[in-house]
């Protein structure tokens, strides 16, 4: 059942390039730049009609939900809103015959994003799917959808199936910013870096021992802070989503600037703060909230791409991961952020396939 791994969550972790793989399977066009979406049920111009996305979803689907709010703002250039789906239904939501829903569950069964989905469609959108349990409700009441194709993902911790949340929500904005305004090498330069993502998650898995001797150093903190910017803001919130669920230590996701009103107060010599820090956008300002931390003595523990003279002395911990396109950091990032919950939550003794208080799918509201 688990093929020799001590955990459904490891072995999960580990499948990643192949269930990346399965995701983009027979979708990416590498020469045009472009992907090819079977289910989406919506014709070439009504895809162009669409004029506001609104994202909903729960956990850790929600963290993907914001990843994918900044991929279509940037290169579709259509304005998004993410909604917890728990929220989205009781607020007089606004929708237009030209708004798309997109609903991201990994199970399809959550009670809430199924009622934020039929709210949704009550009103009069169209609801398009993300979807991993092929047959699920949500996947047959969608008006179209996007399999993620990452097999059944057995452990509570979300892995794999954020991963591929992700690289679905790419191949959609791909699509759609080709169809508008996005030139053919643009195009290609993202779908040439989807296809690179498999190799590139493997090298990091392989180095899974290092994170394991990481969380041998930090797995008896009692808070971690986990801080990132842009793309990897939603990064930080799973992060430290992913710690809480499995090793019941208390941990806060942040973007790193905001840090300085008010859980700056938190910093002192015994917290970890782990930094997503990849050579990216923001990477000159989340430099200068590293140096902000560790003049409060904070503990860094960096995921980095590159060596920087900047960051030199500031960091008491760096894990090196490939460089990719700023909108596709955020897969490779989460991996060895899966593998510190992960191992912290072993060494702690806690049950992580199975942890208190938790259900795979949440079928209530
Ligand atoms: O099946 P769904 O994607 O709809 O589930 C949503 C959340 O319940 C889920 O992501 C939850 O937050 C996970 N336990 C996170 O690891």
């Amino acid at each position: 059942e688990r093929g020799g791994f001590a955990h459904f969550m490891l072995k999960e972790i580990f499948e990643q390039p192949q269930t990346l793989e399965n995701t983009m399977r027979g979708r990416l066009i590498l020469e045009e730049g472009f992907t090819k979406l079977g289910g989406l049920n919506l014709t070439k111009e009504e895809l162009l009609a669409i004029d506001s996305v609104v994202i909903t979803a729960c956990g850790t689907s929600w963290h993907s939900a914001l990843i994918g709010e900044m991929m279509i703002e940037e290169l579709c250039r259509i304005p998004v809103e993410v909604e917890y789906a728990s929220e989205y239904r009781y607020k007089n939501p606004i929708v237009t015959p030209n708004t798309l829903v997109i609903v991201i569950s990994q199970s399809g069964e959550t009670a809430d994003t199924l009622a934020a989905m039929r709210e949704a469609k009550r009103r009069g959108a169209r609801t398009l799917g993300l979807v991993n349990v092929v047959g699920s409700t949500i996947a047959r009441e969608d008006d179209g959808g996007i399999y993620l194709h990452a097999g059944p993902e057995i452990g509570v911790a979300s892995t794999k199936a954020f991963t591929s949340q992700v690289v679905a929500l790419a191949l959609f904005t791909l699509k759609l910013a080709r169809l508008r305004n996005l030139s053919v090498e643009q195009g290609r330069r993202i779908a040439q870096a989807l296809a690179e993502l498999p190799a590139q998650v493997q090298s990091i898995i392989e180095r899974a021992d290092e994170i394991e001797a990481l969380a041998e150093q930090f797995k008896s903190a009692h808070n971690f802070l986990y801080l990132g910017r842009g793309y990897n803001f939603p990064t930080a919130l799973e992060g430290a989503l992913k710690l809480k669920e499995i090793s019941y230590i208390h941990a806060e996701g942040y973007p790193a600037a905001e840090m300085k009103h008010g859980p700056i107060a938190l910093i002192d010599d015994l917290m970890p703060v782990v930094v997503v820090a990849p050579h990216d956008a923001v990477f000159d300002k989340v430099t200068s909230n590293i140096q902000e931390v560790k003049a409060r003595k904070g503990r860094v523990i960096a995921i980095t791409t590159r060596e920087e003279p900047a960051l030199k002395g500031q960091l008491d911990y760096e894990f090196r991961i490939p460089e990719t396109v700023d909108m596709l950091t955020p897969i490779l990032a989460s991996i060895p952020l899966q593998l510190l919950a992960y191992y912290i939550a072993v060494k702690r003794g806690c049950n992580v396939d199975q942890p208190r208080n938790l259900a795979k799918s949440v079928t209530v509201e």
